[in-house]
């Protein structure tokens, strides 16, 4: 049985500040967040885009008619959720008037749900040969002006459509997950922003691949050379870097370590861009990697699937010939290109508007024609 990838979209909202001017105006030397962290520009979101609306953004374009009529699960993976009950992917559901017999739900542990959700779709229509599930990775990154983590924010989507046949990348049998309890970075349901131990998360997301990569070797005996590249979950570009070059180790070929770290510079593209989204982060890289990296048909890529707390899980995906037809990075690059760029003063404006909830559409809502979704308003509770 064939199930896997069969669309994929995203959607960043429509600003962002430069990683060199935040470096500045927190006195800090603008190499530490351009080469140390390896970011360039960070997404920022206005108040009147939530997960919700950013969800609906990055799917509406990819959706035909018949897709919205085969749709028999919508899935939200998110740890910046708006509710503790009500899932996030009703709102979805409704808004991309998909038919009404879906279920619909909202997954959680942090960075790491969009893929159980991806697991979760495989299994789901290993009996339901003419479905289809949309899988939705939405989050906004926030750890707060002046904060240790500040330079890893971000927000944005990533949309999935998952099916029989898929024409993007298929769904290999070899997952492997693993779980350990660390408190390396956790949502508090009584905090504003996350606790986090950034030491102790660089580490555990280092222990969490390493683990993964002897384990699934084992399994599999499949090795590097059985991969055209490898794709991370980035909360910054440095990140995924650091972990690979653990295991391209003294032994592996000079040719082997060049070909995979070139392929990893064109997996953090769009994330060094955009900063850390999450449950998207990984995914984004994969669209990155599609949509910037010369394949040959047939070729595999390794996914690194990494969520604090702690669960990891490591899986292949198939190249689908002709894959690149259902990919659109003209208009990619032309949304994350014609964003607008904000002032750290204008930044840090929109950030503690975002915490006291005061909309302001007239300074928020741009002309450009990703953003068609927006929040409006909250009125007793209800999200318009
Ligand atoms: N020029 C070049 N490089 C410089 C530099 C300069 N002038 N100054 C510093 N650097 C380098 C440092 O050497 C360091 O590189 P190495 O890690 O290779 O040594 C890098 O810049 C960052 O420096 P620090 O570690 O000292 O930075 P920090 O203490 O300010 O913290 C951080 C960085 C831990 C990422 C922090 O921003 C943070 O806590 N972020 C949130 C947590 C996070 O993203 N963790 C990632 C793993 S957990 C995960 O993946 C889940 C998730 O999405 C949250």
């Amino acid at each position: 049985m064939i199930i896997g990838i069969d669309k994929l979209d995203f959607y960043i909202p429509n600003f962002y500040v430069s990683m060199t001017d935040l470096a500045k105006a927190r006195q800090i030397e603008p190499e530490k967040f351009t080469i140390g962290i390896g970011q360039t520009k960070m997404a920022v979101n206005p108040v009147s885009q939530d997960i919700i609306s950013m969800g609906v953004n990055a799917a509406q374009n990819m959706l035909t008619e018949e897709d919205k009529k085969d749709i028999e699960m919508v899935v939200v993976a998110t740890e910046s959720g708006v509710d503790h009950s009500k899932a996030a992917s009703i709102e979805i559901h409704s808004m991309l008037n998909i038919q009404p017999f879906a279920r619909c739900i909202e997954m959680k542990e942090a960075c790491y749900s969009a893929t159980a959700a991806i697991q979760l779709a495989k299994d789901f229509l290993s009996n339901r040969p003419d479905k289809k599930v949309l899988v939705i990775a939405s989050d906004i990154a926030r750890y707060g002006l002046n904060s240790g983590g500040e330079p890893t924010q971000g927000a944005g989507a990533v949309a999935m459509l998952i099916s029989h046949n898929p024409r993007i990348l298929t769904l290999n049998d070899d997952s492997v997950a693993h779980t350990t309890n660390v408190y390396d970075f956790w949502r508090p349901t009584s905090e504003k922003y996350p606790v986090v131990d950034g030491a102790l998360s660089k580490d555990a997301y280092i222990d969490s691949f390493n683990t993964l990569w002897n384990e699934y070797t084992k399994r599999t005996k499949y090795g590097l050379n059985d991969f055209e590249s490898f794709c991370f979950h980035v909360p910054f570009t440095k990140m995924g870097q650091k972990a690979f070059k653990t295991i391209l180790s003294e032994n592996v070929e000079d040719s082997t370590k060049n070909r995979l770290m070139d392929a990893y510079q064109d997996s953090v593209n769009y994330n060094r861009d955009v900063g850390n989204i999450y449950t998207g982060s990984l995914y984004l890289s994969l669209i990155s990697l599609l949509e910037n990296h010369e394949f040959q048909d047939d070729q595999k890529i390794c996914l690194f699937s990494y969520g604090s707390g702690a669960v990891g899980e490591i899986f292949s995906g198939s190249l689908v010939p002709g894959y690149e037809k259902m990919l659109d990075k003209e208009r990619h690059l032309d949304m994350l290109k014609s964003r607008k760029e904000l002032t750290v003063e204008e930044y840090e404006h929109f950030f503690n508007r975002f915490d006291n909830g005061e909309f302001d559409l007239e300074q928020e809502l741009t002309q450009d024609p990703y953003t068609k979704v927006y929040l409006d308003s909250i009125e007793g509770h209800i999200r318009n």
